[in-house]
């Protein structure tokens, strides 16, 4: 559930949503090891849902640095927090179909992505060989139960799992941090409990509710229900 939820808030959360599921956040990234800060209670998610606008703002395995620092600062999140909440990839696992394309044809060339370390991409090569299972999971990081900056080590050996991972090393503006983060963990977990707080705060202005499953809007007997309980 936990997960389901991060995924829905993280990839397919819409702009109406006051992202009541960082809560969620919470509890998975402290329970793998990471920082933990306090989660203002009660925030309130979107009454309707809506593909397009989704769509709109999801960011795309695909994408390169240059795309995620403009769509990080739509919303007044900085180069720094980009790089310090990608870090989130540090647990998890995705699926082949988020990385067959720069396996067999980044950017329409025909070829892999040179980025990628040689002996990581046989690694994922076997993981996802052209015609597979796209639906086949593999991990975000080498240690992937771990909320550690072992995501950042990664980047820098060439060993990024999404090709929106590893762009944070190819750019330069976004390197240096990549950089920070792979040497000193305590820089990465401030800054990436920074990064949180202020996605915390993001306010949509649209109507809202604090929902009682971050999937689906709150139906009319569990309203009366909590109404009868006061
Ligand atoms: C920077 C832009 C981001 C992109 C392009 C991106 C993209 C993705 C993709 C493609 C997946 C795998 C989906 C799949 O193949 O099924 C994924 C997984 C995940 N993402 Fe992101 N993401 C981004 C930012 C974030 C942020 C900011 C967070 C949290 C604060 C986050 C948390 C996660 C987690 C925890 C998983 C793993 C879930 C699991 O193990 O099931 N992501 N992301």
């Amino acid at each position: 559930m936990i997960i389901r939820c991060l995924i829905y808030f993280l990839h397919f959360s819409t702009p109406g949503s006051k992202i009541f599921l960082h809560n969620f956040l919470y509890l998975r990234f402290e329970q793998s090891g990471g920082p933990n800060w306090k989660v203002k209670l009660g925030r309130k998610d979107s009454l309707t849902a809506s593909q397009e606008a989704s769509n709109n703002i999801m960011p795309s395995p695909r994408a390169n640095a240059t795309y995620l620092i403009n769509l990080f600062s739509n919303f007044n999140l900085s180069v720094k927090d980009l790089v310090a909440l990608s870090g989130s990839h540090s647990i998890g696992k995705a699926r082949c179909f988020s990385i067959v394309f720069r396996l067999y044809n980044q950017s329409g060339t025909g070829r892999p992505d040179p980025a990628i370390e040689p002996k990581y991409r046989e690694k994922l090569d076997e993981l996802c060989p052209l015609g597979g299972d796209e639906e086949v999971t593999g991990d975000l990081d080498a240690t992937p139960e771990n909320f550690d900056n072992q995501y950042y080590k990664d980047l820098v050996m060439g060993r990024g799992f999404l090709n929106s991972d590893q762009t944070l090393f190819t750019f330069p503006e976004t390197r240096k941090y990549v950089k920070m983060f792979s040497k000193n963990q305590s820089k990465f977990f401030r800054a990436f409990v920074e990064g949180m707080i202020k996605l915390g705060d993001l306010q949509s202005g649209m109507p809202g509710e604090v929902r009682r499953n971050c999937r689906v809007v709150n139906t009319k007997k569990v309203k009366v229900l909590i109404e009868a309980e006061r």
